[in-house]
């Protein structure tokens, strides 16, 4: 069983593109009594007319998650136009630290990857309230600032996002680091298939994406997470061991300890297995510095705790 935590616009984007896969039965877990039940209601039905096999419930009691073996938090609050990711922290720490509490509870062996922002200080959050191997637990957004990467790039080059292999690296927040130079076609790097302008317009649209659906829809993405969600759960349940951006706690890789950051990570069903460490330019290295150092900044206002 896959147990999405948070029947909000995420986690019921997550539970469409899951069901669609059919890969494991589902639950949708959330606190607003009658929201999980009438989500997975309505989830169910359109699965009944896709004739799919897939079981879909809701629920306000976590208890229920009990036997998952992956479980995606996507509960917290997400920001509004105008606010940054960086914001959110004090608010949905303390959502992180009760999630993770019920988590180690009733999934003490699942695998666990959340949405929820500021993406990469709640990844860390989520690590030391587990206190289980840092494999365990994985922050999904590097999938979105890639997919963006490679979105924006094909728009360009006239080649779909499927051939294009996108690197975002660091803090998913506005010190995210698109890197040109190492996401490629067929082997080509993009700095040099593109015009310098083009490469600054496609890493400036992929920073700036998740502020633009906001702003245009009055509410923050959800399709691009819960098609993130679910490519990533695949992975675990199928043990694809696919290599996708995300953001896991670093012990020495790119030179960081105790930071989680974007970085590309093989996902099998251990969850993240392995990090792929990138030979960086000395100006992307410093690059990284910065954007890693951000969320060094947001891991250091959170309480003592996280810290030690
Ligand atoms: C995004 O980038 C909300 O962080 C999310 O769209």
């Amino acid at each position: 069983m896959i147990t999405i935590v948070g029947a909000g616009r995420v986690g019921t984007s997550a539970a469409l593109f899951l069901m669609l896969k059919e890969l494991d039965d589902i639950l949708l877990i959330d606190i607003i009594k009658g929201r999980p039940q009438g989500e997975a209601l309505d989830l169910a039905h359109a699965a009944s007319i896709l004739g799919l096999s897939v079981d879909i419930r809701g629920s306000n009691n976590f208890e229920d998650m009990k036997g998952s073996q992956l479980v995606l938090v996507t509960a917290g609050f997400p920001r509004k136009p105008g606010m940054t990711r960086e914001e959110l922290l004090e608010k949905n720490a303390g959502i992180v630290a009760d999630v993770a509490d019920k988590i180690k509870k009733y999934a003490p062996d699942s695998i666990v990857i959340l949405t929820t922002n500021p993406l990469d200080a709640m990844t860390y959050v989520m690590y030391k309230e587990l206190g289980w191997d840092r494999s365990r637990v994985i922050g999904f957004s590097g999938v979105l600032d890639a997919g963006r990467l490679a979105y924006y790039a094909s728009k360009k080059l006239g080649v779909s996002p499927a051939s294009i292999v996108p690197i975002v690296l660091g803090m998913h927040g506005q010190a995210m680091l698109p890197v040109p130079r190492l996401s490629t076609v067929s082997g080509a790097p993009l700095d040099t298939l593109l015009s310098q302008e083009d490469i600054e317009e496609i890493v400036e649209e992929t920073v700036q994406a998740g502020a633009k659906i906001t702003e245009l829809r009055g509410y923050s993405s959800s399709y691009g997470p819960g098609a993130g969600l679910a490519v990533m759960a695949e992975s675990v349940i199928k043990d694809q061991n696919k290599v996708f951006i995300s953001s896991v706690v670093l012990d020495g890789e790119y030179g960081y300890k105790n930071v989680v950051a974007e970085v590309p990570v093989i996902v099998g069903k251990e969850g993240a297995k392995k990090i792929i460490e990138l030979p960086l330019t000395e100006d992307e290295k410093k690059k990284l510095d910065e954007s890693v150092n951000a969320v060094k900044e947001l891991i250091n206002r959170l309480p003592e705790k996280y810290r030690s």
